[in-house]
């Protein structure tokens, strides 16, 4: 039997770094959003676990967290299995777009799928928060708010049709410690950041961006094109390297994305739709159907 499911790319729509905590991961309020942008996975059943990718410069090593994933599902069901599992990769990765996080929860799905596991839910969550700070949503998907290190998810509902996302990815990743580290707080310190308020919980808003910023200067001038393009916001994803202007429609969006002007050399432009949980879950995670 084989497998093959989506695993969809995210943009954070408002990230609010509320301190540092005891354990060095910052304490976070993040609104995620998923996007019609993927990578492809396929999970055959094998003897033994192995990983090929389409992405020649991707470590397929036992670091890769599609591996990660694997062998974690392994431990907690106790299940001695195999797959063959090849991933065709098309998020760009060190991006901010949680390409690396939503190969993992899409394998943790797609195994517990193909090996017949009855692996609860609640487990897979624990499993995926394991592997990675946003792992979690993308289990999930849609919209939906991350607190703690962005872990503890609260799915929102819906809302009526999708928005248009400009999303600029230059031609270099930044690893995300490294971001957070220039915030500079130490442990157990909060921030002055605002955080949030009942009128607007999701301020437009990425308290990543100075610091990302600082470290690639070419990410304010994304940031300006996308804006002056007509975004009703631009930001900065997660801690980057990618920067997005939401739109309102297809149609204004590719008017944005003819009017950018100049990006930095190398700078690649995708038209994408944000996706609904719904959509998310009917193409994403396993059905029946699906499997030949
Ligand atoms: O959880 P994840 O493995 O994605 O985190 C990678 C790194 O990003 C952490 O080791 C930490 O340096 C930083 N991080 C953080 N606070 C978070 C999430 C990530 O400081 N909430």
């Amino acid at each position: 039997m084989s497998l093959t499911l989506e695993a969809f790319a995210k943009v954070n729509r408002s990230l609010l770094v509320l301190g540092r905590r005891h354990d060095g991961f910052h304490e976070l309020r993040t609104l995620f959003e998923t996007i019609d942008l993927s990578d492809v996975l396929t999970f055959e059943e094998a003897p033994e676990l192995s990983l090929a990718s389409s992405a020649g410069d991707l470590s397929v090593g036992e670091d890769n967290l599609v591996l990660r994933a694997a062998r974690v599902l392994l431990a907690a069901s106790g299940a001695e299995r195999g797959a063959r599992i090849h991933l065709e990769k098309r998020i760009p990765w060190g991006a901010g777009l949680g390409g690396g996080s939503a190969d993992a929860a899409a394998t943790l799905l797609g195994l517990r799928a193909l090996w017949g596991l009855d692996t609860p839910d609640g487990v897979l969550h624990d499993l995926a928060a394991g592997l990675g700070s946003d792992v979690p949503f993308f289990l999930v998907g849609g919209r939906a708010v991350g607190e703690g290190r962005g872990e503890r998810l609260t799915a929102l509902p819906d809302p009526a049709g999708p928005e248009w996302i400009v999303l600029l990815s230059p031609p270099f990743g930044l690893p995300t410690p490294a971001v957070f580290a220039r915030l500079g707080l130490t442990p157990g310190q909060a921030t002055t950041n605002l955080p949030g308020s009942d009128s607007e919980p999701f301020p437009d808003r990425n308290d990543l961006e100075q610091a990302a910023e600082s470290l690639r200067g070419e990410l304010r001038i994304l940031r300006s094109a996308i804006s002056s393009a007509g975004a009703t916001s631009a930001r900065l994803s997660g801690s980057g390297s990618s920067v997005f202007g939401v739109f309102a429609s297809r149609e204004s969006a590719l008017q944005g994305a003819a009017n950018l002007g100049e990006v930095p050399e190398g700078t690649r432009i995708r038209v994408v739709p944000t996706i609904a949980r719904r959509d998310f879950q009917a193409r994403a995670f396993p059905g029946d159907e699906e499997r030949r």
